[in-house]
């Protein structure tokens, strides 16, 4: 599949997506929202795929939904390019594959949005956070306004969204938009690293977790507390839960299956 503004490669299990528009800081224009949406679905489907990287090329993650576009738009454009991020986002966030973000730079706007919309965030010490949009008379389209809140707590949530001030990754880690932060030239190993941890771990059990967690932004907690029981019940008959229960006893390495 080939893409414009996105390189796409796969090794060892883990697909890595990079948005690679850097003359532009990797601002989101529909045209690659567009190959988003085709890499995440060919990503998550893929038979050879475990997990899913996200990053962007040169300084940048991204720095937010294009603004030569936003600049453009009518009260119809504005909520078509609105639920289509939207949908797009939510695929990241609804894979049962684990998606992390390895956030290289700005992440501002629709950039930091889809950062929260990955399950998992590590930074470089470089990367800079932030939801500007109140500054150009916007507000966050593609559910900033709902994943900052859950991630950081409302009140830091409201800061960020009504200064639209840029944090830096040590302040990110401290109010908990971001998991860890290193050094720039550790990100990617870094994150390698954590994905090869998370891919040690049964894949089935990983995809339960991942909706559970997701399904907790959708309802109240007490059928959530039903979902985790079916999860845990359906899990307790796989041959994985056999082998990784076996694996503990006989104390060896479990080779789990999928299945
Ligand atoms: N949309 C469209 N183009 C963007 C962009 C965006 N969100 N962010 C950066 N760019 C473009 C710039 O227009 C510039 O293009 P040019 O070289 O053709 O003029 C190029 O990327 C480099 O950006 P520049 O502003 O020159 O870099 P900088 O280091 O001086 O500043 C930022 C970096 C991130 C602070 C600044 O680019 C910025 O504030 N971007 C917008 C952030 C934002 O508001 N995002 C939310 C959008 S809803």
């Amino acid at each position: 599949m080939s893409y414009e503004n996105l390189r796409v490669s796969v090794a060892d299990g883990i697909g890595t997506l990079t948005i690679h528009r850097p003359d532009k800081l990797n601002a989101l224009n529909s045209a690659t929202i567009d190959e988003l949406d085709r890499a995440i679905v060919a990503l998550v489907s893929a038979r050879e795929v475990s997990g899913i990287i996200v990053t962007g090329a040169g300084r940048a993650f991204v720095a937010g939904a294009d603004i030569a576009e936003l600049a453009a738009l009518d009260a119809g454009g504005a909520r078509e390019l609105s639920k289509r991020g939207q949908e797009v986002f939510s695929r990241f966030e609804s894979s049962h594959k684990p998606v992390i973000a390895a956030v290289n730079g700005f992440a501002l706007g629709g950039g930091c949005e889809l950062a929260m919309a990955c399950h998992i965030r590590l930074a470089s010490d470089l990367a800079k956070f932030g939801q500007p949009e109140v500054k150009l008379g916007l507000i966050p389209g593609y559910g900033g306004t709902q994943r900052l809140p859950r991630l950081v707590g409302p009140g830091h949530a409201a800061q960020l969204l009504l200064t639209g001030e840029i944090i830096d990754a040590a302040e990110a880690a401290r109010i908990g938009l971001v998991n860890r932060v290193v050094p720039a030239a550790e990100l990617m190993p870094a994150t390698e690293s954590l994905m090869r941890q998370i891919m040690s771990t049964a894949p089935l059990a990983q995809a339960r977790i991942l909706d559970a967690i997701r399904r907790a932004a959708d309802a109240p907690s007490s059928s959530l507390f039903d979902l985790e029981s079916s999860g845990f019940t359906k899990l307790a008959g796989t041959e994985d839960a056999r082998e990784g229960t076996a694996a503990f006893l006989e104390k060896r390495t479990p080779r789990f299956s999928g299945r």
